[in-house]
């Protein structure tokens, strides 16, 4: 159970435990109408690039063969209509996001796709999931883990919720490692997102927060050992763009 004193991360200030999620989702409401604009300005398109190589890694099958994914924090659905063009008509993915606004902009992005079909939306915490044991194929979850206040719990519920065999795969922002690149990354983290986000949605705050959540996430060899510790065998990652990306996977074996 929490102890009421227990604190954690908003960025770099720290929180109640219990007020980690309320400040969360502020930042998801005011940037939601303009949050895959902001992606793609913020990364210069590289996110599509990133997201790619997790689908790649993924490789959904192409066959008949019923394929159930979780995607959670999955916002605005991006991984899943990636997912499901890559994928053959046995392919069916829902998006688990806490953030209703994220889910709407998702849920119409969609309909536009001709993929309401195949991608359904449903409210929820990764700390709780509303699902049954073992019952998805695989679970991923992009940008979305610093986000969560207990991250053991999320990943204790990915591995509930996958069947045996099911693969667990997070692309989040780690640590840039190269030397030169570090520097250049902070400044243009610390500088230009902020202001970036306030000439685009207005709240330069929760842009602040984004770059801050960042680098308070462990690194990547920490981060593995708690996959591991939440039960997944076969536990591996690799960096990409220098350190700016990891991609974690493991299996529920
Ligand atoms: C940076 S967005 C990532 C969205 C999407 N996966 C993508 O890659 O574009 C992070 C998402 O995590 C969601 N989130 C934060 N805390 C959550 C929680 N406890 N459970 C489920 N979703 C959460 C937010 O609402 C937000 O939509």
């Amino acid at each position: 159970m929490d102890q009421p004193d227990q604190t954690t991360h908003f960025g770099f200030r720290d929180v109640p435990l219990g007020e980690k999620q309320t400040l969360v989702n502020d930042v998801f409401h005011s940037v939601a109408s303009r949050y895959d604009l902001m992606n793609d300005l913020m990364s210069g398109g590289l996110h599509r690039v990133w997201k790619d190589i997790m689908i790649n890694t993924l490789n959904p099958p192409k066959s008949d063969a019923p394929f159930a994914l979780l995607d959670v924090a999955g916002g605005t659905g991006d991984i899943s209509f990636r997912a499901a063009k890559k994928a053959g008509a046995g392919f069916h993915a829902t998006v688990c996001d806490i953030n209703g606004d994220m889910l709407e902009v998702g849920r119409q992005r969609a309909l536009k796709q001709y993929l309401d079909d195949r991608v359904s939306f449903v409210e929820g915490n990764a700390e709780t999931l509303a699902f049954p044991d073992r019952s998805f194929d695989a679970y991923t979850i992009a940008f979305g883990i610093r986000n969560v206040p207990q991250i053991d719990l999320a990943l204790a519920e990915a591995y509930r919720v996958l069947k045996h065999g099911g693969r667990f795969l997070c692309l989040e922002f780690s640590t840039v490692e190269v030397p030169g690149l570090d520097k250049l990354y902070d400044l243009f983290s610390f500088n230009v997102i902020p202001q970036l986000g306030r000439a685009v949605t207005g709240d330069a705050e929760s842009y602040r927060y984004l770059v801050e959540s960042i680098r308070q996430f462990p690194r990547p060899n920490a981060f593995a050992e708690m996959i591991s510790a939440a039960g997944f065998s076969r536990v591996s990652w690799q960096t990409l763009s220098g350190g700016i990306v990891a991609l974690h996977s493991g299996w529920r074996l």
